[in-house]
């Protein structure tokens, strides 16, 4: 895992483009703040220490592909990242403010990448451990005679022919098991096996309170670890005991303490915490006292973070110095120079989100890889019903979300979520009752028309339904 993604700034611009349309800026900027990172890597003297990523403040409305960027940008990186809403530490009741949560978010994030890597590694070696292990208990192993006796008897010289024909019999049945193993058919024969129990305690009650989530989280798996392992036998298919031993015997094979070292070091330098509405941390312009408090309250708590300090996690510490922080925010009613200096100097990198015109919207609908109209597509086509649309309708889609927008209040491309589900939902309803298996749909631009001009020419009424 510690090779490090080497995509040039062009390349991770031309990933993003897969998935979001527009947005040139922010996608470049985006790239070069990756490519910094592995070029600090790269940096040989005692500089590289002093290279601090440039964090990026990311402005624009709703919807317009701020956590999409960000979120696409940590796939490509094979990064671990975190999102988190910084009004979420503004809430009332919402004491401590444990802004430290989010790297032990990202932390978290890290372990579960490394141990996919590991557990992919090890992905073989355990699956034959695991076929062993169902072979003897198909066929348990001959203990006293078999094996054993028949191994040194040849190396005593003598030869017992009875013993070595035994032995020979029982690695044919083994032999023959493991192809119908292999073959798959013994998959429903039920076996009995040992599972061991995890045992989850509850420590909320002690720690409620008196600890933060990292000390109960240890307290946790220091007394889980301390508990005896119950196991317990269970019958269960092969196919599920495969599964079962395939669990237990990669975590055989993964050392754990390896995959917490790797994971601290992924998430130190190749971490992205991403935190979204800073606008609303930010003084909101107008001279209130009460939450001004707590947002700036808010900020201060940021700080360290962002700046660089060390933060205890049950894995162990995490420093923040290269975690590369993607802010991003509104800034519809604040400004980002209300935010506190110190802060601001943290998030060197502005770009603005260019606002989506109707022509974005079609680009959207048709485009990206994972592009909503394609997603329906696949939702009908589980159930083998083909769905097209014409080119026009597409367009009209784009229009009428736009005009919606418009109108009502712009919630950017999310607007098209709303329309596409108001279009289609008759449709999702009638499959499979009365549109069955092999039909197909053509979505024109009359029928959009007619299913949703009602709701466009009617303001109040697409108020409240798109
Ligand atoms: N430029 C774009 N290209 C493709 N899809 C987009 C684009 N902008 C937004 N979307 C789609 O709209 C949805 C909302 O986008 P996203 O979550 O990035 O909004 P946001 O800018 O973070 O808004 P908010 O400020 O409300 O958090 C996503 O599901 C995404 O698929
Ligand atoms: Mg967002």
């Amino acid at each position: 895992m510690k090779e490090i993604n080497h995509l040039t700034p062009r390349q991770i611009v031309q990933e993003l483009d897969k998935y979001i349309i527009g947005q040139r800026d922010a996608k470049r900027n985006v790239a070069i703040a990756l490519r910094n990172r592995i070029r600090r890597m790269m940096v040989k003297s005692d500089l590289q220490k002093d290279i601090v990523p440039n964090n990026i403040l990311m402005i624009g409305s709703t919807g317009v592909g701020k956590t999409e960027i960000a979120r696409r940008l940590a796939k490509v990186a094979h990064a671990p990242f975190t999102k988190v809403e910084a009004s979420k530490f503004t809430e009332v009741g919402y004491v401590g403010r444990d802004v430290e949560s989010m790297v032990r978010d990202l932390v978290e994030q890290s372990i579960n990448l490394v141990k996919e890597s590991k557990n992919e590694e090890v992905k073989e070696k355990a699956a034959e451990n695991v076929e062993d292990i169902l072979l003897d208990i198909l066929i348990p192993p001959v203990k006293t005679a078999g094996f054993s006796t028949a191994r040194t008897s040849s190396s005593n010289g003598e030869f017992d022919p009875d013993k070595a024909s035994e032995q020979e019999l029982n690695e044919k049945t083994r032999e023959r098991f493991r192809d119908k193993l292999r073959n798959g058919e013994l998959e429903d024969r039920k076996v009995e096996i040992n599972v061991k129990q995890s045992n989850s305690m509850g420590v909320g009650m002690i720690g409620n309170g008196m600890m933060d989530d990292a000390s109960i989280a240890g307290l946790q798996d220091m007394l889980s670890g301390m508990m005896p392992k119950k196991s317990k036998k269970r019958k269960v298919t092969i196919e599920e005991a495969r599964k079962i031993l395939m669990e237990e015997e990669t975590s055989k094979l993964v050392d754990f303490d390896e995959v917490k070292e790797e994971a601290i070091f992924l998430a130190e330098n190749n971490g992205i915490i991403f935190i979204d509405e800073v606008d609303k941390i930010a003084k909101s312009g107008k001279n209130g006292s009460g939450p001004d408090v707590s947002r700036e309250g808010v900020q201060r708590d940021l700080l360290p973070i962002v700046e660089g300090s060390a933060v205890n996690t049950k894995y162990g510490m995490v420093h923040t110095d290269h975690v590369l922080f993607i802010a991003a925010g509104a800034f519809h009613v604040s400004k980002p120079s209300d935010l506190i200096p110190e802060l601001q100097g943290r998030f060197p990198i502005r770009v603005e989100l260019d606002s989506l015109t109707q022509e974005d919207f079609v680009r959207i609908l048709r485009e990206p890889k994972n592009a909503l109209t394609k997603q329906y597509q696949a939702l009908f086509e589980a159930e083998e019903v083909y769905l097209e649309y014409t080119d026009d309708s597409i367009e009209e889609i784009a229009r009428i979300a736009f005009k919606i927008n418009e109108e009502v209040e712009n919630i950017g491309a999310r607007r098209l979520h709303t329309v596409m589900s108001h279009l289609l939902n008759d449709f999702l309803f009638d499959v499979p009752d009365t549109i069955q298996a092999n039909a197909k749909i053509m979505i024109t631009k009359e029928m959009v028309l007619e299913r949703l001009s009602s709701l466009i020419q009617n303001r109040d009424l697409s108020q409240y339904i798109l």
